[in-house]
C-alpha cells in the first residue's frame, strides 16, 4: 500500500486492525456530528496566498513550557496505545522524540510510565485522569515525577465516557463481546502475531502497578465508566496543583469562561478539544471554539487545540485561529497501527513538509507570522 499523503495511514490502519479496535479509534459519539464537524470546520477555513515574502530560512520550531520542538505538534494522549502496535506507547514515544516533539502518554495506556520513560530519550508527557481511588492519583503522580516526566496533562473533559455507539456494534463492547474479538483476532492474523501474542502483557499498565496485580482489559469500557469520577470540581483539584511543581495543562476546554477558570486554577497551558468528537456530541468544532478563548486567555497560558488535525495544513489553520501549538491524536494512532514507530516518523516528516509548503506559500517563515490575517 503506498503512503503519500497523512491522510493514507487511515485505510492502512483499517486492513491491520481487528474492527473493534479500529472502530474505537475511529468512531466518536452520539451521531457523530462533532467528529465529522472537526475535520470539516477545518477545511472549510481558506488560507491567503502571499507571494514573494522571502521566506528563505523558514522555520516550524518552537518552544513550549521550556522544551525546544522542531513541530508545534505533541502526541495527544491516546488509551490504550499498546493494543494498536507491539508495545506502542513505547514506538510512538521514540517516534515523537526522534522528530524533536513531545509524546503524551495516556493514565489508560497498555504500558506502565515507567517503561516507555526508560525507552524513550526524551521526557515525556502524562496524561492524568480523575478516578474515584484518589490515592491512585497521588501514587501515580509521584511514581511520573520519579520516572522525571516534567510536564502534566490534566484531562477535564471525560466525568463519564461518552455514548460511543460503534462500540456495541463492532465487539469492543456488548454481549458476546470476548468471543467476537477473538474471532477477529483470528482473521487478523498479522495483527493477532505481532500484537495479539507477542505484544503481552496486555493490561492497564499504570494501574496494574498500583494494584499490584493485572488489570485485565477484558471490560475496558465498563471499567471506564466504573472508575472515572463525575463527582469532581476545580476545587477538589488544587491539591494537585500544589502537589505537581512542573508545568500543567488542562485538556478538554471549549468555552471561555472555563479557560478563565483554568488560568485561576493556575494552569500554564490549556487544551482546546472536544476529545475528538468523542465525549459530548453536538458541540462547536475545536477550531470553531478556538478564537473566542484565545481572545479570552492569550498571554495568561499556552493555548494547544486538539481534535480534527489530519495535515501540516491543518497545523497551521489551528495556529492562524489562535493555538500556540496542536495535538495529534487519530492521525498519529492510525501510522502507528499501520506502520509502528517507522509509520509515525513518515507521519511527522510528511506533516512538517505540508507545514513548510503551506507556510512558504501564505509568506510565513516562522509560527508568529501566522495569524487571523492568514485566513481569508
Ligand atoms: C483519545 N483521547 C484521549 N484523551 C485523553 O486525555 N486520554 C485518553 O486516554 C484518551 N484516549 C483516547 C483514545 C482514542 C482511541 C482516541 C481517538 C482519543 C482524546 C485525544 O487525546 C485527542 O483529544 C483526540 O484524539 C483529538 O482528536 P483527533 O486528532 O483524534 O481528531
Ligand atoms: C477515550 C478515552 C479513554 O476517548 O479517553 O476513549
Amino acid at each position: 500500500m503506498i503512503i503519500s499523503a497523512p491522510t493514507d495511514f487511515r485505510a492502512a490502519a483499517q486492513r491491520r486492525l481487528p474492527p473493534f479496535l479500529f472502530h474505537y479509534i475511529d468512531g466518536g459519539s452520539g451521531a457523530e456530528t462533532t467528529l465529522r464537524r472537526n475535520e470539516a470546520d477545518l477545511q472549510a477555513l481558506s488560507v491567503r496566498q502571499n507571494v514573494l515574502r522571502d521566506v528563505a530560512g523558514l522555520s516550524t520550531a518552537t518552544t513550549l513550557f521550556g522544551e525546544d520542538m522542531a513541530l508545534p505538534v505533541v502526541l495527544a494522549p491516546v488509551g490504550l496505545t499498546g493494543m494498536y502496535a507491539r508495545r506502542g506507547e513505547v514506538q510512538a514515544a521514540r517516534a515523537a522524540a526522534a522528530h524533536g516533539v513531545p509524546f503524551t502518554l495516556s493514565t489508560v495506556s497498555v504500558c506502565p510510565l515507567e517503561e516507555v520513560q526508560a525507552q524513550c530519550p526524551r521526557p515525556i508527557w502524562f496524561q492524568l485522569y480523575v478516578l474515584k481511588d484518589r490515592g491512585f492519583m497521588r501514587a501515580v503522580l509521584e511514581r511520573a515525577k520519579a520516572a522525571g516526566i516534567k510536564t502534566l496533562v490534566f484531562t477535564v473533559d471525560m466525568p463519564l465516557p461518552g455514548s460511543r455507539y460503534r462500540d456495541a456494534h463492532s465487539g469492543m463492547s456488548g454481549a458476546r463481546a470476548p468471543l467476537r474479538r477473538m474471532v477477529q483476532a483470528m482473521t487478523h492474523p498479522a495483527w493477532a502475531w505481532d500484537v495479539g501474542l507477542r505484544g503481552r502483557p496486555h493490561d492497564l499498565g499504570n494501574i496494574s502497578r498500583y494494584m499490584g496485580k493485572p488489570m485485565a482489559l477484558g471490560d475496558y469500557i465498563g471499567w471506564l465508566g466504573a472508575n472515572f469520577d463525575p463527582a469532581i470540581g476545580w476545587k477538589d483539584l488544587e491539591w494537585i496543583r500544589a502537589f505537581w511543581d512542573g508545568p500543567m495543562v488542562v485538556k478538554g476546554i471549549l468555552e471561555p469562561d472555563d479557560a478563565r477558570d483554568a488560568v485561576r486554577f493556575g494552569a500554564d497551558g490549556l487544551v482546546v478539544s472536544n476529545h475528538g468528537g468523542r465525549q459530548l456530541d453536538g458541540t462547536l468544532s475545536s477550531v470553531a471554539a478556538l478564537p473566542r478563548i484565545a481572545d479570552a486567555v492569550k498571554g495568561d497560558l499556552r493555548i494547544l487545540a486538539d481534535s480534527g488535525v489530519r495535515t501540516g495544513l491543518d497545523v497551521v489553520r489551528m495556529i492562524a485561529s489562535g493555538a500556540d501549538a496542536v495535538m495529534l491524536g487519530r492521525a498519529f494512532i492510525y501510522a502507528l497501527a499501520a506502520r509502528g514507530e517507522a509509520g509515525v516518523g513518515q507521519l511527522l516528516d510528511l506533516i512538517g513538509r505540508d507545514m513548510r509548503v503551506t507556510m512558504a506559500l501564505t509568506g510565513a517563515r516562522t509560527l508568529a507570522d501566522l495569524g487571523a490575517h492568514t485566513l481569508a
